[in-house]
């Protein structure tokens, strides 16, 4: 069976390659494992709560309607930290296609976390459809003001915990020359180093990156990830490295951090309004590729 549904999860395999299968919790509609040729592709810790007591550390979880913690909109402000899209358990609504294997997940605020939906009363449909290739995984999200009245306003990501061999040998191409946000210095300027590579702890925000920049993660010289991306204009960079991994609790082993790389494609550094009845989407593509390191423009 391409499809196999418990209460928990979903399991998607390709019918014609049962090593390569993608598994979502429903409780944030989580991919927590994507398996190609039995090769697994994303990082999750071994202490990650797959139980919905917490957000999962590992994976691709969901970020919506809230990057990070807000401390000036009157209600994004009340909601914890990456807002409540991860927290809330998302209804499961079936296959949509055999060739490629395609699910689809929805969230509303009659099903929504009701802690959370009290803090932030808004109307919305979101449906995340998650698309299994040979060798590639598509997460897609299309966001719906199902308000009359009010305009939406919001931030979206998609949290990709990637996984690695050895972070001191991994670097990350394409993304030179862009302006960040540096969440540590508190700081924005311009990359001007030819590649991302990792030393210590990372938390940065890269705007305004090209839709034609395919992201690369080259291990020893070797393309080992290609991140693809559709109307989702910021890249956060992200990696706890050593004191940050050790004051996680649900990070495991402590030293993970050198098996993990987060490349968060989104719509962070400013928010997205939607006026009443209409739609927006976009989309992550996780693939292999040759290597193709993109001149500076
Ligand atoms: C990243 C942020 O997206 O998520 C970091 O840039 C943050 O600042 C990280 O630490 C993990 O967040 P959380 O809430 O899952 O611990």
């Amino acid at each position: 069976m391409p499809v196999k549904e418990t209460d928990r999860e979903v399991v998607l395999t390709r019918p014609d390659d049962e090593t390569t299968s993608v598994t979502i919790l429903k409780y944030g509609a989580t991919v927590y494992s994507w398996k190609l040729k039995s090769e697994e592709q994303l990082w999750l810790s071994t202490a990650a709560k797959l139980d919905g007591s917490k957000p999962v550390r590992g994976g691709i979880p969901l970020v919506f309607p809230v990057f990070g913690k807000n401390t000036t909109d009157e209600y994004l402000s009340k909601l914890p930290q990456h807002g409540l899209a991860r927290n809330s358990t998302w209804e499961f609504l079936g296959q949509t296609k055999s060739d490629p294997p395609t699910v689809q997940f929805g969230l509303k605020p009659e099903i929504a976390n009701p802690e959370l939906t009290k803090l932030w009363p808004m109307d919305f449909l979101l449906i995340l459809t998650v698309e299994l290739g040979v060798d590639s995984l598509k997460t897609a999200i299309e966001v719906e003001n199902t308000s009359t009245s009010k305009e939406l306003k919001f931030n979206w990501l998609f949290h990709t915990y990637f996984r690695i061999e050895d972070i001191e040998g991994t670097m990350v191409s394409n993304l030179a020359g862009m302006k960040l946000y540096d969440q540590l210095l508190k700081e924005s300027y311009v990359d001007k180093h030819p590649v991302v590579t990792f030393h210590q702890e990372t938390d940065v925000i890269y705007q305004n990156v090209s839709p034609e920049r395919a992201i690369q993660i080259v291990d020893k010289g070797v393309q080992v990830h290609t991140l693809k991306r559709y109307n989702l204009p910021d890249t956060v960079v992200w990696n706890p490295w050593v004191e940050k991994s050790q004051g996680m609790a649900d990070f495991e082993p402590k030293t993970g951090y050198e098996q993990m790389i987060c490349i968060e494609p989104g719509h962070v550094h400013d928010f997205i309004t939607l006026a009443p009845g209409k739609k927006w989407n976009a989309h992550q593509l996780l693939c292999k590729d040759e290597l193709n390191y993109q001149a500076i423009q």
